[in-house]
């Protein structure tokens, strides 16, 4: 498809969640100007190309022609040029003969002339593109070509993740995935990433007999049939991929042990919602970066604010192209406890705060030890609201309020002298 020129201030990270990710393909891009070679590199190292393998090189398509001569294609070869009509089909004829059977040609030209993008079409050139572009709409054009489902919309991804043990991360994922589910009558696939311990099972009074376990025992059959099968289901909307939650084995997961899981998850439902277990594993690291939303819970005390931290800077060096993550307080107003001051830990973070949850063990502990939903025990109760309006949140139904940028950062100054002393 022929895309026109973008406006790259209007491409933020939260009006871009509907990108599929581009699948495991080597790309080779020739190009001529600086701009267009900076825009590939950037799209290559976004979280959205992490399986591809894309070299950027200069020199437009003399070079590439002259480079596939004693060399064979990619799967995807992109060329910019800027030279007339005639002189472009030429070189394409000469690409064309060197380029081995099954790869696609990506042209990026600088004319935005409808009767040459015909014509290329004809010529089996799979996608024109006119500089300049955004980094999205280079992605989208190459996931594109790859997906078969291109229409099919791509679920949203929404992870939750605990900045320690016990901040009640899974609580707050569980409630906010039955919150999806009970506001706006949507389809949630909840899928328990806490292999020994997991409690998406017992939150909603279930004892699955099938789950994650047999994905992860059989790689190789990991599809939408096959995994529709492992899901337990609630109710007509939500259903859970379930952690075992047993001991007789041990999970050391490869990295790339999950990705492919929430990928085919995805494609059968508008939002995944993620339980990660407060670990630092190569598959946590990767499932956390490869997340269209990440939602980090953290109780108000100095070691969440320092994992709080680490882990946002881990996601804004790895994800430089997203929104920040966001953050919930949770557990505030413990009897006798110290706590930050949640205005304090946004302030350390530069980070707005999402939402803040009392401490209420009462109907906490209630809604656990029944298997229910805060909002099943007591439909009453504020909190119950606040699930809603993370739920309408990380769906991308509500913006979260412009706040004032915090400034900075008495108790990061602490933990750096800690650190440095
Ligand atoms: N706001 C709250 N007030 C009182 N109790 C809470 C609150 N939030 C969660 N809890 C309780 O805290 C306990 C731990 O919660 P949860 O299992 O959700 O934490 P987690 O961060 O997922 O822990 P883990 O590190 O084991 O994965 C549960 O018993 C839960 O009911
Ligand atoms: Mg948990």
């Amino acid at each position: 498809m022929m895309r026109e020129t973008p406006d790259d201030t209007a491409q933020t990270a939260e009006a871009t969640p509907d990108i599929r990710p581009v699948p495991r393909i080597a790309v080779q891009a020739f190009c001529e100007s600086r701009e267009v070679a900076a825009v590939i590199e950037a799209a290559a190292s976004d979280r959205r190309m992490a399986k591809a393998h894309v070299k950027v090189q200069m020199g437009g398509m003399n070079v590439a022609i002259e480079f596939y001569h004693g060399a064979p294609t990619p799967n995807l070869v992109i060329v910019e040029s800027r030279v007339e009509r005639e002189e472009l089909l030429e070189q394409l004829d000469r690409l064309a003969e060197v380029c081995d059977h099954g790869t696609k040609v990506f042209v990026i030209g600088h004319v935005n002339d409808v009767p040459l993008f015909r014509e290329l079409m004809r010529r089996g050139v799979s996608e024109y593109v006119v500089a300049p572009f955004g980094i999205f709409d280079f992605i989208r054009s190459i996931a594109d070509l790859y997906s078969s489902t291109a229409t099919v919309p791509l679920g949203r991804t929404i992870g939750f993740f605990g900045a320690k043990g016990g901040c009640g991360a899974s609580t707050i994922c569980h409630n906010v995935a039955w919150a999806i589910t009970t506001s706006y009558d949507q389809p949630v696939v909840l899928v328990d990433l806490d292999m020994p311990f997991g409690t998406a099972g017992i939150d909603f009074n279930q004892d699955p007999s099938v789950g994650i376990a047999d994905a992860l025992a059989t790689p190789d059959r990991i599809d939408d049939v096959f995994i529709d099968r492992l899901l337990t289901r609630f109710d007509d909307r939500l259903s859970i991929l379930a952690a075992p939650a047993t001991l007789d084995r041990t999970f050391d997961l490869g990295e790339m042990a999950i990705e492919p899981i929430v990928d085919v998850v995805r494609t059968s439902v508008p939002a995944v919602v993620v339980d990660i277990p407060h670990l630092w594993t190569s598959w946590a690291k990767r499932t956390l970066r490869q997340l269209d939303e990440v939602v980090i819970v953290a109780v108000p005390d100095l070691a969440s604010l320092r994992n709080t931290k680490n882990v946002c800077d881990f996601l804004k060096q790895t994800r430089p192209n997203d929104a920040a993550p966001r953050l919930v307080i949770n557990m505030v107003g413990m009897p006798k406890r110290p706590e930050i001051k949640p205005e304090d830990f946004a302030r350390a973070l530069e980070l707005p705060i999402l939402s803040v949850i009392p401490f209420e063990p009462g109907l906490f502990g209630t809604a656990a030890n029944n298997g229910q939903m805060i909002a099943e025990v007591d439909p009453k109760h504020p909190i119950g609201e606040t699930f809603r309006s993370i739920a309408s949140i990380v769906t991308g139904r509500a913006e979260v309020r412009r706040q004032k940028k915090p400034s900075t950062l008495s108790f990061l100054s602490r933990l750096r002298g800690k650190a440095t002393g």
